[in-house]
């Protein structure tokens, strides 16, 4: 049994969310943390809506509201769709509680004081017209590296580098197009090459785990190549303050250097609220305790190198020594999971260009497990992957209706219809014990499967279990046997049956949680198979805004292991678990998006 913590990209409240946020980080993340759970491990899972930086700020001065009432919307309506995909935090939160302002300016002072933070005057860009600071990302030009236009001032989406806006070639202001001056302007810097050397043997040590995924270790490593300072302040006024420049209140922190701080303060804040406050340091300070950090791949560099470069500092771990800051000696990351992006209808998402769905209106109209089906299926687990609707219908109507639901359906109908509960079994004849043998090996298979990151392969094997199961009612035909002498055999056919859907439905509990439960009770099962989150309305704890979290109590699961069905539990005529999908709906959905039909 280990002490594991899922770590979950925190989504941008500049917004609601669309699929292509859940699809990389959300539900395998959860899928992996439910699985964890069931198989014996501690988890706790930490996330919350990123809600600093340039983005916010934008999007809340284009509405004339402030950042912060942009942030608490955009906040709930984040909470509200998470809770109903299912996702199993431990604690959510957000990056404006006071326990996250603290964290961030403790880290930076321990930061600091280790040596690894050091002041530059660099250039920054302003607006003629106005005088203000244009940041980072609003200014646009030709990327220095690779020569894609186009670039942002912080990042090249193309080559993936990490930029700054004076590395530009020919920058100009992405809100009003004017040519961006750039001035003199102060600012701390992470001093990234001092760590270099740690960081690469953290990486090579990753490496030879063999855990990883090919692609992420290789980026990771070969931005340490050119690794310089980076600039962990920046001329705005919306972030939280840097220590020691309180009398400035156009400099802030960078929102990436407060971003990834919220593993820990999250972690921090969950062990505060359970009234245990060094709870924490059990997945934090532990060298045994594993740590899976999930995002998508746009987010590696600060996870692989910005987050892991944090941390030694303030553990006093680069070339500058120093001593572990009041956090202790902190955990770098066992694995960072990343995924690939998810296009739609066969391009990339773009709220801007209107080629987006948003969660919140999948949920509206359709199940949340049949999106949680399709991510897991089909999802960019590891390499882009495409949403469409008519794909979304056909598995929806194919995989999860016609396979799993029909075997639920089929299973509970037989017995309601001919036993009324659940019957015991006579004697088993080798096709019963092929079935149930196959069930049985499939924990294994499917487990390692999912420890290894591989859902979509995962998913795909319990598939194929259905697929024996509806195969074996096929052969065996329950429903032809009507005479008294067959009632035997019938009644150990159905015992086989029920006992395969239990375990079938506690392998799919991960991926399908909702189901999981209406499943059980299907069968007259009592348990919970899979505990669901809940949205709390919290005080801030030291004082600050209220706000909704989400957290639940998710120990009281079954274990990830065949169990036994309960003879004589009674079982009613069912109504059908999964909603079969209109095809007209693709017709209907593509015109709310204003696309064309992907060409086949
Ligand atoms: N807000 C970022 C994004 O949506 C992810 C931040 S992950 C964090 O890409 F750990 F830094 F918070
Ligand atoms: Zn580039």
């Amino acid at each position: 049994m280990s002490t594991v913590l899922s770590a979950v990209a925190w989504p941008y409240a500049n917004g609601p969310r669309h699929i292509g946020h859940v699809a990389g980080f959300g539900v395998p993340s959860d899928v992996f943390s439910r699985y964890m759970r069931m198989a014996g491990h501690d988890v706790l899972m930490v996330s919350g809506t990123d809600e600093h930086g340039t983005p916010i700020l934008v999007a809340a001065d284009a509405e004339g509201i402030t950042a912060k009432e942009l942030a608490d919307r955009n906040n709930r309506l984040i909470v509200e769709d998470l809770v109903a995909l299912g996702l199993s935090y431990d604690l959510f939160t957000r990056t404006t509680t006071r326990n996250h302002y603290d964290v961030v300016q403790r880290m930076f002072v321990a930061v600091r004081d280790n040596g690894y933070l050091v002041q530059q005057t660099t250039m920054a860009a302003i607006s003629p017209s106005t005088g203000r600071t244009l940041p980072d990302r609003y200014i646009e030009g030709t990327c220095p590296i690779c020569g894609t236009p186009g670039a942002r001032g912080d990042q090249c989406d193309a080559c993936g580098n990490q930029l700054d806006p004076t590395d530009l070639i020919d920058p100009v202001s992405r809100i009003n197009g004017e040519i961006p001056k750039f001035v003199e302007t102060t600012h701390w810097f992470l001093d990234l090459p001092s760590l270099a050397s740690e960081l690469g043997r953290w990486l090579d040590e990753r490496e030879a785990t063999g855990l990883w995924r090919p692609n992420v270790i290789r980026f990771s490593q070969n931005i340490l190549e050119d690794i310089k300072p980076r600039a962990m302040t920046r001329d705005i006024d919306w972030g939280i303050p840097v220590p020691g420049w309180e009398d400035q209140p156009t400099k802030r922190l960078y929102v990436w250097f407060d971003a990834v701080i919220g593993y820990l303060s999250a972690s921090i804040e969950w062990a505060r609220r359970l009234g245990d406050p060094d709870r924490w340091r059990r997945w934090w300070n532990d060298p045994e305790a594993l740590s899976y950090y999930f995002m998508g791949k746009d987010n590696i560099v600060f996870h692989s190198q910005i987050w892991p470069a944090e941390l030694l500092a303030q553990n006093g771990a680069g070339d500058h020594g120093g001593t572990p800051g009041e956090f202790g000696q902190l955990n770098l990351p066992t694995e960072v999971v990343s995924s690939e992006f998810l296009t739609m209808e066969g391009k990339k998402f773009s709220s801007s260009k209107g080629v987006v769905i948003y969660v919140r209106d999948v949920l509206e109209r359709y199940q949340a497990d049949a999106l949680r089906y399709f991510i897991s299926a089909a999802g960019p687990e590891n390499q882009d992957a495409d949403f469409t609707w008519s794909e979304f219908v056909s598995r929806t109507n194919n995989e999860l209706v016609a396979g799993w639901g029909n075997l639920v359906n089929r299973t509970a109908a037989m017995i309601a219809k001919n036993v009324g509960e659940i019957p015991a079994a006579g004697e088993f004849e080798q096709i019963d014990r092929d079935l149930l043998d196959q069930i049985e090996a499939g924990f294994v298979t499917v487990g390692g499967l999912i420890e290894a990151h591989r859902q979509r392969a995962a998913i795909a094997e319990i598939m194929r279990l259905v697929g024996e199961a509806n195969r074996y009612v096929s052969e065996t035909e329950p429903f032809k046997m009507t005479t008294e002498d067959q009632r035997p055999r019938l009644l150990t056919v159905l015992h086989v049956l029920a006992q395969t859907v239990t375990d079938l439905n506690t392998m799919l509990a991960p991926f399908l949680p909702h189901s999981a439960n209406e499943v059980e009770k299907a069968l007259g099962g009592s348990l919970v198979i899979a505990p669901m989150p809940q949205m709390q309305e919290v005080e801030d704890l030291d004082g600050g805004d209220p706000y909704p979290i989400i957290t639940g109590e998710y120990s009281d699961t079954p274990a990830w292991a065949h169990r036994e069905v309960q003879v004589g539990a009674p079982v009613a005529k069912p109504t059908p678990i999964f909603q079969k999908l209109d095809p007209s709906i693709i017709e209907e959905e593509l015109a709310r998006l204003g696309a064309e039909p992907a060409e086949a």
